[in-house]
């Protein structure tokens, strides 16, 4: 059967590579080339994503049977209504349901509204006043976030991004006075993971939790972006993620799910909470109705058994089968390749020279995000993320090393996190969270209400052994 893909990112690149694994043909709408992408779809199309009226027209002329919505914004725009009205079931929530994402303050609203457990304590302040009243309540330890999509780019977090709350405090009023709304929260402490679920009219079906890396450089410091690169492990934990506290994590989705419910949304997509795991468990940061990029990358490339296409269809339609929901027990390395200062002020243009080949000999595979082709074996780098390599091993730091490896074959004017997913960042990120729970740790008088989780059980097993 024919998909149809809208985005032309990695993250859709990924998708479309496992749709074609299971014997499917792919229609492309995006607005740029992805070499990736072009090489393999049936048909593809210069198509705005946003644009749902040409979307459809294009679903129409490309004979496709079911879409797949990748990025967020077509999402908030009404695409998948738009493909749903004209026949096309698709994947991807209703423009309303897509709120969740696309407005963080209807979202923190309407999960506190349905007593969702695992917020933070937030405030929604609308005038300056109201943010000066809001901000002394959380003793300088606070988040700034603008309502609105921003790519993770607008929060602002104490400590890292201003020193004074009353920085704090002057950002969240010129957002106001820009006509932005804003959240304030509580600033929370952990480590950062991605719970990533397929939601159907009658459950959710998680995929393995992944770790992104948020920050531009080595050692988690430099700008937020996108995400440099990710690692899942091979129980489908994570090093600081028990399965309990994962059962949590689903938890909170599944009641998100059913508070969209409540106000009359019907949701048929993907579903990802980006999650803080804390001393008090795991608490929701924000919820996209995506698949992460490049966290979807990790999952997609764990899906070769089985048939995602017969899967994607069945999530499209409301209802899957759970058999159907099988993610290999491998650990994963996805590293993003970047143009230099991406993170800041990046410098596109930069050829790089891959030799494909010899990178798949490795076990190694390559995934096409921002890149034009530039002749054989070339691509030219934008400004933003350029070519993912995938890795795939019994452990994450092996995983780790093949894409190391598979570097070689790769030259040109680009930058790569090293440190993802090697075993003396594994460490850190463990005793880390040793150091949070440890007694006499600094104790948060905020309490914490996760009811016990009615989640499907995961693949429960022993924590990852890392050698060195
Ligand atoms: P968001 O777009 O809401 O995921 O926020 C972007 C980034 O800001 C997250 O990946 C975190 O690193 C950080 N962040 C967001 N909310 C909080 C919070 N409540 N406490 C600490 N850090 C946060
Ligand atoms: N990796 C972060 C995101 O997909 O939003």
């Amino acid at each position: 059967m024919r998909w149809l893909v809208v985005g032309g990112g990695a993250r859709e690149h990924a998708i479309a590579l496992a749709l074609a694994r299971a014997g499917a043909e792919v229609a492309v709408a995006s607005s740029q080339a992805n070499p990736g992408l072009e090489r393999l779809a049936a048909i593809s199309s210069r198509t705005e994503p946003t644009d749902a009226e040409a979307v459809v027209a294009f679903a129409t002329r490309a004979g496709a049977r079911a879409a797949v919505v990748g990025p967020e914004a077509p999402l908030a725009r009404g695409v998948s209504d738009a493909l749903r009205a004209a026949g096309v079931p698709t994947v991807g929530p209703e423009r309303e349901a897509a709120r969740l994402e696309s407005s963080k303050v209807y979202c923190r609203e309407l999960l506190a509204r349905r007593g969702v457990p695992g917020q933070p304590r937030f405030a929604t302040p609308t005038t300056p006043e109201e943010v000066d009243r809001a901000v002394p309540s959380f003793e300088g330890r606070f988040v700034v976030k603008p309502d609105g999509l921003t790519a993770g780019k607008g929060v602002r977090v104490a400590g890292a991004d201003f020193a004074d709350p009353r920085e704090g405090a002057v950002y969240a009023k010129a957002l106001l006075v820009q006509g932005e709304r804003v959240v304030l929260e509580e600033q929370l402490e952990g480590e950062e993971f991605s719970q990533m679920a397929f939601v159907t009219d009658s459950g959710i079906y998680p995929m393995p939790a992944v770790q992104d890396y948020k920050r531009a450089l080595e050692g988690d410091t430099g700008g937020n972006t996108g995400g440099m690169g990710s690692y899942s492990q091979r129980d489908h934990l994570l090093p600081f993620l028990s399965s309990a506290d994962r059962d949590r994590a689903l938890g909170i989705l599944e009641k998100s799910v059913a508070a969209i419910r409540a106000e009359g949304r019907s949701y048929r997509g993907v579903l990802y909470g980006g999650f803080m795991m804390t001393a008090r468990g795991p608490f929701l940061l924000e919820l996209n109705v995506r698949f992460g990029d490049p966290e979807g990358i990790n999952a997609l490339t764990l899906y070769e058994e089985g048939d995602f296409s017969e899967l994607l269809l069945g999530v499209a339609q409301g209802r899957v089968d759970p058999n159907l929901l099988r993610f290999r027990l491998r650990a994963t390395v996805v590293k993003y390749l970047v143009p230099p200062g991406y993170g800041g002020r990046a410098t596109g243009g930069g050829v790089v020279s891959l030799d494909e080949a010899a990178i798949e000999a490795d076990g190694v595979h390559v995934v096409y995000g921002a890149v034009e082709a530039a002749g054989p074996g070339t691509v030219r780098l934008g400004t933003s993320r350029g070519l993912a390599l995938v890795g795939e091993a019994s452990a994450i730091h092996e995983a780790g090393t093949r894409v190391e490896s598979a570097l070689r074959h790769v030259s040109g004017s680009f930058y790569v996190r090293h440190d993802i997913g090697t075993a003396a960042d594994l460490e850190r990120r463990r005793e880390r969270m040793r150091q949070l729970l440890a007694p006499g740790a600094r104790a948060s008088p905020l309490p914490l209400s996760v009811a016990a989780p009615d989640a499907p059980p995961s693949s429960a097993g022993p924590p990852e052994q890392l050698a060195g």
